[in-house]
């Protein structure tokens, strides 16, 4: 039930120069999170491209309503666990809330978590005066990955977890926003809960790869919380997850089968998407 018959310890490691490739050749990008070094090595023996130790920890480890308690400490931690369980997929994680607030900050919070916590990229939200910060980053040989659409951070701003670019000028802005990140230097895009058609306008206008989560099928790849595509989240599963461990045996067994529905373009369905 693998999705990929060379072992994980065989195979090339993910690079960031790679990411474009995979975009360029049509590739899906397999991308999961992760918060600690078991689910790591199993999510990489598993055939995912790209783990993601992402602030949504603060939902799923910590238990809190949002993303906003978690501290640059607690990415550091996270991510040298991740590190320690991979070999091959490249490692991003997270800029936790307000560790991003103007470039020093930034290019000190990103030091610790490639240097400390073994991030090849790190991930930041926004974009506007966040185009700085990527630019600063990206001159220090930083990569990053920029997240448009739904952004946890700013749950406050926008009222809550909902759909962005649903309207005709929202969605002009998050296509500006989208060329304003990749100009500024970001090498990889999450779209975060955007309506299918808006995702693949902004995919179709890119070089870089984008991954979509609740951003229908035609990104370049996906991403999921562990958690979620687990079903033991508690509460109610978002919408554009979904559990791939029902009906099956093993949590190696359900990554395997969500990275490869990713490859296959069977993940996400119509049911999956705005
Ligand atoms: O924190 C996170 O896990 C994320 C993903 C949902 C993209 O940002």
């Amino acid at each position: 039930m693998y999705s990929e018959s060379v072992p994980a310890a065989s195979r090339k490691p993910i690079t960031v120069p790679s990411l474009r490739s995979m975009k360029g050749e049509g590739r899906k990008i397999v991308m999961l999170t992760a918060y600690d070094a078991s689910f790591a090595a199993r999510s990489e023996e598993a055939g995912v491209d790209v783990m993601l130790v992402g602030d949504s920890l603060g939902n799923v480890i910590q238990g809190h309503a949002s993303t906003l308690p978690v501290t640059l400490d607690q990415m550091v931690y996270h991510s040298a666990a991740v590190a320690r369980g991979l070999s091959r997929s490249l490692l991003v994680a997270d800029l936790p809330f307000m560790s991003d607030r103007d470039p020093a900050h930034a290019m000190d919070a990103a030091a610790r978590l490639v240097a400390e916590g073994g991030a090849a990229m790190v991930k930041l939200e926004g974009a506007g005066h966040v185009c700085e910060t990527i630019n600063a980053l990206v001159q220090r040989n930083v990569p990053v990955c920029a997240h448009l659409g739904l952004t946890p951070q700013s749950v406050h701003r926008l009222g809550g977890y909902r759909v962005q670019g649903r309207e005709d000028e929202a969605a002009e802005k998050l296509l500006a926003d989208a060329h304003a990140v990749a100009a500024a230097g970001a090498e990889l895009l999450v779209l975060e809960a955007v309506p299918a058609r808006l995702a693949e306008r902004i995919t179709k206008a890119l070089d870089i790869a984008t991954i979509g989560i609740g951003a229908g099928p035609q990104t370049d790849g996906q991403v999921l919380v562990i958690y979620d595509m687990l079903g033991i989240t508690p509460g109610k599963r978002p919408k554009f997850s979904k559990d791939f461990l029902a009906g099956r045996g093993s949590v190696v067994e359900a990554i395997a089968a969500y990275a490869q529905d990713v490859r296959e373009g069977r993940f996400p369905g119509p049911e999956h998407q705005y």
